[in-house]
């Protein structure tokens, strides 16, 4: 089942509109339920208005009902396995701190963590 999420990241890694960085990622973020919504960063000539792929995903789960999830898959072209931004941690937190995270590069190396490891103390009201 990782494989298949691994391979919609790395297809949607293909899809990302990243001029500005050339730094191209895809995400693909999994339902306790099995459904799949991927996402791509999409980037801006106003730099600051880039969303990344895996807020993009998240947007799209839950822009379609879906609150409960339970694995990100990331996908990069960089030479090593990125962790999510801290926006992006932070993002993740309100729905489930302890999602688990798959980060892989095209090339097939991987790592997982847990978001509690990646961000311990998050902000929550
Ligand atoms: N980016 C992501 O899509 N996800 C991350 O977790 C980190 C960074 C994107 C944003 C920007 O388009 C590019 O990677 C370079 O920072």
């Amino acid at each position: 089942m990782e494989e298949i999420l691994l391979k919609i990241a790395a297809d949607a890694c293909e899809r990302a509109y990243a001029p500005y960085s050339q730094f191209r990622v895809g995400a693909a973020i999994q339902t306790e339920t099995g459904e799949i919504f991927s996402g791509c960063n999409i980037e801006n000539a106003s730099y600051g208005l880039t969303v990344c792929a895996e807020r993009v995903a998240l947007w799209k789960a839950v822009s379609e009902g879906f609150h409960g999830f339970s694995v990100i898959a990331i996908v990069t072209e960089g030479v090593q396995p990125v962790p999510p931004c801290g926006a992006c941690c932070q993002v993740l937190v309100e729905f489930n701190p302890e999602i688990k995270i798959i980060s892989a590069t095209l090339e097939g190396k991987q790592v997982t963590w847990k978001l509690s490891e990646l961000f311990p103390i998050p902000f929550r009201k």
